[in-house]
């Protein structure tokens, strides 16, 4: 092909891409072969300089801008990064800009966060104004939905307030929020997002702020743009110091670094860290600290020189897949799912990934024997990106949905509307298996040792026929079994008994009523207090619950008029099992947490999460979810994340463990909190 042509092709290939990945929030390929792309057509216009055009990607910033928000002009253009790939291209980096200045060049090193370039301004210390990056020259103005924000400040705290200041830094989504995000469209049947960036992005691209401040998202700035009446500054780190004295979040990972031996260490450290940090890196940034340097070494059209993005390897595998399967869930969604040649990526190993529905399927269009590349997006879901075609074995078929469902044989049906096929036997034995795992689960009763294996085999023995019939089974009924020894059968009958108090929420979100999930499930459980009320609620009572909509009303409504689940309900009320919702009344003259508000975060060991809950608003304290500078305290148990590092950030009191115990107790004013609780640093 001649240069010309390629030149032509692989801008129209970067132009598409980069729509998708900027307006539409929906990338079809991997940044790693985004990348690939605009590094080829960057050699091909290095080796061909007469083929440089003026609109060719390679001569901006990056994103593009839509037509639903204003544009907004920044005062300071704002630059992109060069990337360095490899240890080779940083010593080529730091050989280059050493030759610029005479002395010695000492570095800042940050976690270069997967998340959206995000512009605020401070006018007399409040915020007026919030942009994205957009071109580099003119962004998006995005002031309300960066307003809901809470570990954006609204107003400047510190003593040197400036007349103006904008500051850069980067919006992003924390594993857990991502996670809960697409659990939350999931269970809506809405469409789900590729990876916390994608979320992130989504999220502040809203029409409506109200659906931003739901998206729990954070900010660590990290750059100064423009600043007008502030403290005379000389280096990055007392920039950002300075910054973070002001009330806004600073990564609490920046390191200095005092020669280009530490930059090596700082990215391999980061390297290392990339999966316990809570939320995503793509790499380390590493920037000349003295700013007179910076000044020197100056800018490019598109980056300065004075830094660099250290990118890391891709965390994208190819390998093989192997079938196309369709398994049956609780309600009787027909998932279409891959089985893949065993792969490590992203931290572990990856044998399936869902392909989500018929039309994400022929979007693209895999097919058994194709060689596909697989994503970690996070630590959370593994998935099939698409098919690398070159490889595609000249027999391969489109795949097309089963008419039949691979458990029971009935049909599976989709509805106009819908993106799911659905098995609609409500007796077909697969849907049974996981209504009696999912009642069984974590998030549910929390039966340990009543796993998906167990259940089946004990479906297959005929012992289990719903989830009532758990109650039922006693050490002589499982004994008879095979790989059933006298002690995991009293275990497992001992965990049956205990899951028997858990109380109306979690039976409620065990008996799988379509659209209720567990935050609903609580607002029925502590409204209606009893089961009996539930099943006796009309329509009208049920909507009337804060966050409950006429169509989890209806479902539930509809859920106690089949005689099987009335049925079911039955056996466990028989069985003694808790129905009703624990009261949380606020004892007189107990309120010793009126006022304060607290975040949990990570594994508590002291108990499940809505115990630790409940034993606060018990006392008159209020438990929430996101960290802001208005929280009292964060409760860290083990594997915090990023929460952890955001009370650090704004100042917030850690406790660990043994400091909420005494909280509890003492309240407030006695409570010490544990210097750097859980932090590992
Ligand atoms: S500094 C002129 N620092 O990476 C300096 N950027 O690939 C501009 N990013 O647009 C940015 N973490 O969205 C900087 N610690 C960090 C960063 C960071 C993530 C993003 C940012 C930027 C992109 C460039």
């Amino acid at each position: 092909m001649k240069p010309e042509t390629r030149a032509a092709e692989l801008r129209a290939l970067i132009d598409y891409h980069t729509e998708r990945y900027y307006l539409l929030d929906d990338p079809e390929i991997s940044d790693a072969e985004f990348d690939a792309l605009l590094r080829e057509l960057e050699e091909l216009e290095t080796a061909h300089p007469d083929l440089v055009t003026s609109d060719s990607p390679t001569q901006r910033t990056g994103g593009a801008r839509s037509a639903t928000f204003a544009p907004v002009t920044h005062l300071v253009r704002m630059l992109s990064l060069d990337n360095a790939f490899s240890r080779d291209e940083l010593v080529a980096w730091y050989e280059r800009i050493s030759k610029i200045v005479d002395d010695p060049i000492h570095f800042v090193g940050e976690p270069k966060l997967d998340g959206l370039a995000i512009s605020l301004l401070f006018e007399n210390g409040r915020l007026t104004g919030a942009a994205t990056r957009g071109d580099g020259v003119t962004g998006e103005d995005v002031t309300p939905n960066v307003a809901t924000i809470t570990s954006i400040p609204k107003r400047l705290g510190g003593k040197q307030i400036p007349a103006r200041l904008e500051v850069r830094g980067e919006v992003f989504m924390p594993l857990t929020s991502f996670t809960e995000l697409n659990r939350r469209q999931g269970e809506a049947e809405e469409r789900l997002f590729a990876n916390p960036r994608n979320a992130a992005a989504g999220s502040l691209r809203q029409k409506d702020p109200h659906v931003t401040a739901s998206r729990d998202l954070d900010f660590f700035a990290y750059q100064l743009g423009v600043l007008e009446g502030g403290p005379a500054l000389h280096s990055h780190h007392e920039t950002l110091a300075w910054i973070r004295d002001l009330g806004l979040p600073v990564n609490p990972r920046i390191k200095q670094l005092s020669a280009i031996d530490e930059v090596f260490g700082f990215c391999e450290e980061m390297l290392e860290r990339r999966h316990s940090l809570g939320y995503e890196i793509d790499g380390a940034v590493v920037k000349v600290d003295d700013l007179a340097q910076r000044a020197e070494m100056g800018a490019t059209s598109k980056a300065p020189r004075w830094a660099i993005a250290y990118k890391f390897p891709p965390e994208e595998k190819t390998t093989l897949l192997l079938n196309i399967m369709v398994s049956i869930g609780r309600t009787g969604r027909a998932t279409p799912f891959a089985q893949l040649e065993p792969v490590f990526v992203g931290g572990s190993t990856v044998g399936l990934a869902t392909l989500h529905n018929e039309d994400e399927l022929a979007r693209k269009d895999v097919r058994k024997g194709d060689t596909v590349i697989v994503r970690k997006a996070g630590d959370v879901i593994p998935e099939v990106v698409g098919p690398v075609l070159a490889k595609r074995p000249k027999r391969a078929r489109r795949w097309k949905f089963p008419k039949e469902c691979p458990a029971c044989g009935a049909p599976l049906v989709r509805l106009e509307g819908d993106a799911n096929h659905h098995c609609d036997n409500v007796e077909c034995p697969e849907q049974r298996v996981q209504r009696i795992c999912h009642f069984a689960s974590r998030g549910a009763m929390d039966i340990e040792g009543l796993g998906e294996e167990r259940v089946r085999q004990f479906v297959d023995a005929g012992l289990l026929n719903d989830a009532g019939d758990i109650y039922s089974l006693t050490v002589e009924r499982l004994l008879p079994l095979e790989r059933m020894a006298q002690k995991s059968a009293e275990n497992l009958v001992d965990a049956i008994e205990a899951s028997k108090p858990r109380g109306l929420a979690r039976v409620l979100v065990g008996l799988s009523i379509r659209h209720l999930g567990p935050t609903a499930a609580q607002a029925v459980a502590r409204a209606m207090g009893s089961l009996d009320a539930v099943e006796a609620a009309p329509v009208e009572t049920l909507t009337v619950i804060d966050g409950v909509g006429g169509v989890i009303a209806e479902s539930v409504r509809h859920f106690f008029t089949i005689d099987a689940n009335r049925e079911v309900v039955e056996k466990l009320r028989a069985a003694g099992v808790d129905l009703t919702a624990p009261k949380v009344e606020v004892l007189e003259g107990a309120a010793t947490l009126a006022g304060v508000s607290i975040v949990l975060t990570g594994v508590l060991q002291g108990g499940p999460r809505d115990q630790a809950q409940e034993a606060i608003e018990a006392r008159g304290g209020k438990v929430t979810s996101t960290v802001s500078k208005k929280t009292s305290y964060v409760v860290a148990g083990e594997n915090p994340g990023s929460k952890l590092a955001k009370a650090e950030s704004l100042g917030v009191p850690v406790l660990d463990e043994a400091g909420f115990a005494h909280l509890l107790e003492h309240g407030p004013s006695e409570a010490k909190p544990e210097a750097g609780a859980g932090s590992g640093e």
